[in-house]
């Protein structure tokens, strides 16, 4: 008779056999897509591919490497990524510390896991800003080739904003760092701006309707992309819905396939 194997081969072995992973309604689950059990209704219809290919029920993922979409989106599987939207208040400063003592942004969010902002507002502007651990997001969000919008309204000195003031924010403003690009700027009522632009200069804004005569006396961040939140109050944050993850992947990568979370 052959002798039994040793033990660390016998365990190794047993080891292969035993699938790897995690039961992809599992994952949906854990990252907000309902119940295990409506996950595997949707593995079920069909709706939920893995690394391009639609996935059966009983499918294991490995949630750091695979792709996992549903509805052609992808989902957050990474457990170690978190992502906040904050309305940040007028004197909180955007860096992680202030050299004159003010609050910052940090100081408003939990403390583990380590977060950053993406972009930055003035400490006298407010409105949303998101933060987060997600580093290649975060690039990618920041990039001006990404396209990803922000929209402000600004409340501003001087009344009602001329139909020429209004063309030059439009078409672009001489900055001495240069010509703005195009910006979408509507004024929905007299001496109130909604400006979105797609370059992140710093005070831009400001400097932009200051440029065309008109100060700001208040500048509100609505919106960054696909994400806006008017009941969020200032000085609070909450944590992006998986729906809202994933409009900004599509936001900022075109082709969610091209965003790979496994670097
Ligand atoms: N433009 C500004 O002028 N300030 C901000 O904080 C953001 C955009």
């Amino acid at each position: 008779m052959a002798p039994e194997p040793p033990l660390w081969e016998q365990w190794e072995a047993e080891r292969a056999r035993l699938p790897g992973g995690e039961r992809l309604q599992k994952v949906l689950a854990a990252v907000g897509w309902g119940s295990r059990r409506a996950c595997e209704e949707l593995i079920a219809a069909g709706r939920v591919t893995v690394n391009g290919e639609v996935a059966v029920l009983g499918r294991r993922v490995d949630p750091e490497h695979d792709l996992v979409e549903v509805d052609g989106a992808p989902i957050g599987v990474r457990p170690d990524l978190v992502h906040y939207l904050l309305n940040k208040p007028t004197g909180v400063v955007t860096t992680a510390r202030d050299t004159h003592g003010r609050p910052t942004v940090l100081d408003l969010v939990p403390v583990e896991p380590r977060v950053f902002p993406v972009g930055r507002l003035d400490a006298d502007t407010e409105g949303l800003l998101l933060l987060t651990n997600d580093g290649e997001l975060a690039n990618r969000i920041a990039h001006p080739r990404h396209g990803v919008d922000k929209e402000y309204l600004a409340e501003v000195e001087g009344g009602r904003v001329a139909a020429g003031a209004l063309r030059r924010l439009r078409e672009g403003v001489e900055l001495d760092d240069g010509v703005t690009a195009p910006a979408e700027v509507s004024q929905p009522e007299p001496g109130v701006l909604r400006i979105t632009i797609h370059e992140g200069r710093n005070r831009q804004v400001r400097r932009m309707c200051e440029a065309v005569g008109h100060p700001v006396r208040r500048l509100v961040r609505t919106r960054i992309g696909p994400l806006t939140d008017r009941r969020l109050a200032p000085g609070a944050w909450r944590p992006l819905t998986v729906e809202e993850w994933s409009a900004l992947v599509r936001a900022v990568a075109g082709d969610p396939r091209r965003y790979d979370r496994s670097t």
